[in-house]
């Protein structure tokens, strides 16, 4: 079943091509859009109303070949848009549908690596809502599987914040001098969500939801109507802050505003993990935490420690008269000769020091600006049918959200810790290296 009809149709377009019946060698992975009417992708949308309706738009011009959604309510939502789409319960039994070549998933945080997992093991384009996975070991897993068959699939995390122009006029910045050399590079965010624990059982669930399958892999918590009293879009709000579904503000917002910084600093792997917070709660995830990594130099920058704070917790203003509590969601990059302050939209340049003159900027000229990304989720779709080459591919996401969820794992153990990247384990503590994957329920399989 795995390397399923895509890679046969694949296989069948070179024959054809080789054979001379008039068609062009694309590059390995791009036929499958070739093959089909218009050039379309044939797309399955793994959950159908929230985050998902966000999706409609932009896949509208593409074939939605299947729809899945463990609540029958908001699939038939999915299916009033796509009434020829095939409609299923179990994302399981939707993948195994012959004619899909890429999944678009906005399902629960908990259940993104399997999906995405199983979807590149069948040979499938994919694009992944934030976060890309709940735990070090999905995250590693979902990045070597896009690695290994990065030759023949497009994928993208869903962070399309990286899309506004400003993530790159705030690299231009750094990487270019205006801040002398790069020591530190901090964000933050400030959404506050407290929870006790996990809701206690109250009622049934209604006869549309499939609610052991919304459970899915995780843990079985009992229902609760608090789970979905979100309004569409913002019901990860009502699941995402505990441990078995989610990781917080880490996953959620943390996905949007570090990729500020990791748009600029051009890490990989961080080579220790730091985490301070809240007390620990085993069934909410923290929301005040600071956590810092230490990154090597690469081969414009030396050494740098990037941070993260949430919940109120802040790094220092460089000056008294800049309230860094007045953006929300926020970056800062320190260096040897000043500041870069920045949010998604905007950013100041803060030169310190007397002489932090800027004649060491190499400010770019108008032709080396960085060119807009344009739309994001066009970005991917374009790339399924041409390069296979994405802004926010499953390597690019799949780093910093392991390096964010390994911080989570050094907050719990409360220790500093070293952490060998290429290996993926602790090299000071068996308890963080316990810590780095989860069980999951009988039946369920991540890497499938
Ligand atoms: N990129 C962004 O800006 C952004 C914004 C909001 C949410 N998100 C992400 O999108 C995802 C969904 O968030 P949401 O607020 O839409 O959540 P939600 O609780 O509304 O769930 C979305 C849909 O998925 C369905 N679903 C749940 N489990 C499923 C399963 N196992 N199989 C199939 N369908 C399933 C739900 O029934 C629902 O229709 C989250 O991972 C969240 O982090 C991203």
């Amino acid at each position: 079943m795995k390397k399923n009809s895509i890679v046969q149709r694949r296989q069948f377009l070179k024959s054809t091509a080789a054979a001379g019946l008039g068609f062009f060698i694309l590059p390995s992975g791009t036929l499958s859009a070739a093959n089909s009417p218009g050039n379309k992708l044939n797309i399955a949308m793994i959950g159908t109303w929230g985050r998902a309706d966000a999706h409609f738009g932009s896949v509208s011009s593409e074939n939605i070949v299947a729809l899945c959604d463990v609540d029958e309510n908001h699939l038939a939502h999915g299916a009033k848009k796509f009434p020829k789409a095939k409609t299923y319960v179990d994302w399981r039994k939707c993948l195994e549908q012959k004619d899909i070549d890429s999944v678009i998933i906005s399902t629960l945080d908990h259940t993104h690596a399997f999906i995405a997992n199983w979807a590149i093991n069948r040979g499938m384009h994919v694009y992944c809502e934030k976060p890309l996975g709940n735990t070090v070991e999905e995250s590693r897993i979902v990045r070597a599987n896009y690695l290994k068959n990065k030759n023949k699939i497009a994928t993208q995390v869903g962070t399309q914040r990286h899309a506004k122009p400003n993530f790159e006029r705030v690299r231009e910045l750094v990487k270019d001098g205006a801040i002398g050399e790069l020591t530190d590079a901090y964000a933050w965010g400030d959404r506050q969500i407290r929870r006790p624990g996990y809701p206690p059982a109250k009622g049934e669930p209604p006869k549309t939801l499939h609610y052991d399958l919304w459970i899915g892999p995780a843990p079985f918590h009992p229902y609760n109507p608090e789970y979905f009293k979100g309004v569409s879009g913002l019901n990860c709000l009502s699941w995402n802050m505990y441990w078995d579904f989610g990781t917080g503000q880490v996953g959620d917002m943390g996905s949007h505003t570090i990729d500020l910084v990791w748009n600029a600093v051009d890490a990989a792997l961080p080579t220790t993990a730091e985490g301070e917070g809240q007390e620990y709660n085993p069934e909410v995830t923290p929301v005040e935490l600071h956590m810092a990594f230490d990154h090597p130099a690469n081969d414009w920058r030396g050494p740098i420690k990037v941070h993260w704070y949430q919940g109120g917790m802040m790094p220092r203003s460089p000056k008294p008269y800049v309230d860094l509590k007045r953006i929300g969601h926020g970056a800062m990059f320190k260096g040897t000769k000043g500041y870069v302050i920045c949010d998604y939209d905007s950013r100041i340049l803060l030169p310190f020091g007397d002489d932090a003159d800027l004649t060491y900027y190499n400010k770019r000229t108008k032709d080396k600006v960085i060119p807009p990304m344009g739309h994001f989720q066009r970005d991917w779709i374009d790339a399924c049918k041409t390069d296979l080459k994405t802004h926010c591919d499953f390597d690019y996401g799949g780093t910093v959200i392991e390096q964010m969820l390994l911080g989570l794992v050094a907050y719990r153990v409360g220790k500093k810790l070293d952490y060998d990247g290429a290996k993926g384990r602790v090299t000071n503590s068996d308890q963080a290296n316990a810590l780095l994957s989860k069980e999951y329920r009988k039946g369920w399989t991540l890497n499938g």
